[in-house]
C-alpha cells in the first residue's frame, strides 16, 4: 500500500464549497525535485483562479501554490540543499495545502536564519512579486509617481514600500478608512478613493498623470488606470480581483498617450536558482535591516480552509492569509 497524506483537494471548479480533505498518495520526488513537509501554506488569488477554473489546470487537483517546510527527501540530481533544511517556495510546488508536496528544485528559496516561518511565507508571493514589478517591470525611481491600487492589500503594502525604498511617490486606492490608515503607515503619499481616481491622480501630478500604475483590481479599475497615465506611461495588469479584465484595443493606446500596456505574472521572474537567489538576498536582507516591515499576517489552521478562501474574496483582509498545518 501507498502512504498517503491529508490533503486539500478542489474536486470541481467552482467556489470555495468544491474545497474538499481526501487522503491522497504521498507524492514522491522525482530527479530535481525535492519532497517538502509543509509547516505553513499562503492562499492567495492564484488559488482562487485555479480554483474557479480560470488556469489551464483541470479538476480534481490538490490546492496550494505556496509554502514553508521542511525537506523531506531529495531526489536524484538535486545539489544545494540537504534533508531537515527549511525552505519555502512560491511557484512549482502545486499542492502545498496537503501534508507534503514535492518542489521544482530551482524553484526552491533557502529561508535564512532569523526569518521565521510566518515571515517567510508572507515574503514569498506578495514581496517577490512587488520586487520584480518595482524593479525589472518598470525601473522605479525618484522622478516616478506611481499608482498602486489596493494599495492596503497583501501585495499593495509590499509595493508602497519597495516605491518609497527606490524613492517614488506612491498614491494608493482604497475602499476603507481603516484601509487608508494602512496605506500611509507603508509610506503612501495620497490615499484616495476609487470613484473618479483618474482625475485625482490628474490634480495630484500637476495634471501629468502617474508614470506607471499597477492594476491587480481589473474589471472595476482597467479603463480608468489607462486614463491616469502620463504620455508614455506604463499600465501593468497583475490581476483581477473584481474580475476578469475588459478587452483592449490596442490601437486606443496611441491616443491615450503612446501607452504601455503588460500582463506579467511572478512565475515568469523565478525561473532560475540564480534569479529567486536574487531577489530573496533583497527581500529577506530588507526585512532583516527594518527597511520593510512584514504586513500583518492572519493565520488559520489547515481545517479552516474555507474561511480563509471567504475572507480574501469578500476584500476583508489587509496582509498575508496563513494555513497552518499541525505539527507531529
Ligand atoms: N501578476 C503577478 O505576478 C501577481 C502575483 C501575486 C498577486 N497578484 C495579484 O495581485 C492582486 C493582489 O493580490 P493580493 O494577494 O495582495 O490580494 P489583496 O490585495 O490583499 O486583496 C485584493 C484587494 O483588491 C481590492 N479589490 C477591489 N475590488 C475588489 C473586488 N471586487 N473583490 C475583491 N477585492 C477587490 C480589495 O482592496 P480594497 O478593498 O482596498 O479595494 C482587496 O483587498 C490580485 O489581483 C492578485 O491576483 C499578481
Amino acid at each position: 500500500m501507498p502512504e498517503t497524506m491529508n490533503a486539500v483537494v478542489v474536486s470541481a471548479h467552482g467556489g470555495p464549497e468544491n474545497l474538499e480533505f481526501r487522503r491522497v498518495a504521498r507524492p514522491a520526488p522525482e530527479a530535481g525535485q525535492v519532497l517538502v513537509k509543509l509547516s505553513v501554506a499562503g492562499v492567495n488569488y492564484l488559488d482562487v483562479a485555479q480554483r474557479n477554473g480560470a488556469t489551464a489546470l483541470q479538476a480534481p487537483f490538490c490546492a496550494g501554490v505556496e509554502g514553508v517546510g521542511v525537506i523531506a527527501a531529495l531526489g536524484t540530481e538535486v545539489t544545494g540543499f540537504a534533508e531537515g533544511q527549511r525552505v519555502g517556495w512560491l511557484a512549482g510546488g502545486q499542492g502545498s495545502f496537503s501534508e507534503f508536496t514535492v518542489v521544482e528544485a530551482p524553484q526552491v528559496v533557502a529561508i535564512p536564519e532569523g526569518i521565521d516561518d510566518f515571515t517567510a511565507v508572507a515574503a514569498l508571493m506578495q514581496g517577490f512579486t512587488a520586487h520584480y514589478l518595482s524593479h525589472d517591470t518598470y525601473a522605479l525611481g525618484p522622478d516616478d509617481t506611481v499608482l498602486i491600487h489596493a494599495a492596503a492589500g497583501g501585495v499593495g503594502q509590499w509595493l508602497t514600500q519597495m516605491a518609497r525604498l527606490k524613492g517614488a511617490r506612491v498614491i494608493g486606492t482604497v475602499s476603507t478608512k481603516a484601509k487608508e490608515d494602512v496605506a500611509l503607515a507603508n509610506g503612501a503619499a495620497h490615499v484616495i478613493g476609487y470613484e473618479g481616481f483618474a482625475d485625482k491622480v490628474r490634480e495630484l501630478t500637476g495634471g501629468e498623470g502617474a508614470s506607471v500604475v499597477y492594476d491587480g483590481v481589473g474589471k472595476s479599475t482597467f479603463a480608468e488606470s489607462l486614463r491616469a497615465l502620463r504620455i508614455r506611461g506604463m499600465l501593468v495588469a497583475i490581476g483581477a480581483a473584481s474580475g476578469p479584465i475588459p478587452p483592449l484595443d490596442v490601437n486606443s493606446l496611441a491616443g491615450l498617450g503612446s501607452l504601455a500596456v503588460t500582463r506579467p505574472t511572478v512565475i515568469h521572474h523565478v525561473r532560475t536558482a540564480e534569479e529567486i537567489s536574487r531577489r530573496a538576498s533583497e527581500v529577506f536582507g530588507w526585512i532583516a535591516s527594518g527597511a520593510i516591515s512584514v504586513p500583518p499576517v492572519t493565520h488559520y489552521d489547515i481545517t479552516e480552509v474555507v474561511q480563509a478562501f471567504t475572507a480574501l474574496e469578500s476584500r476583508r483582509t489587509t496582509g498575508k492569509l496563513v494555513l497552518v498545518h499541525p505539527r507531529s
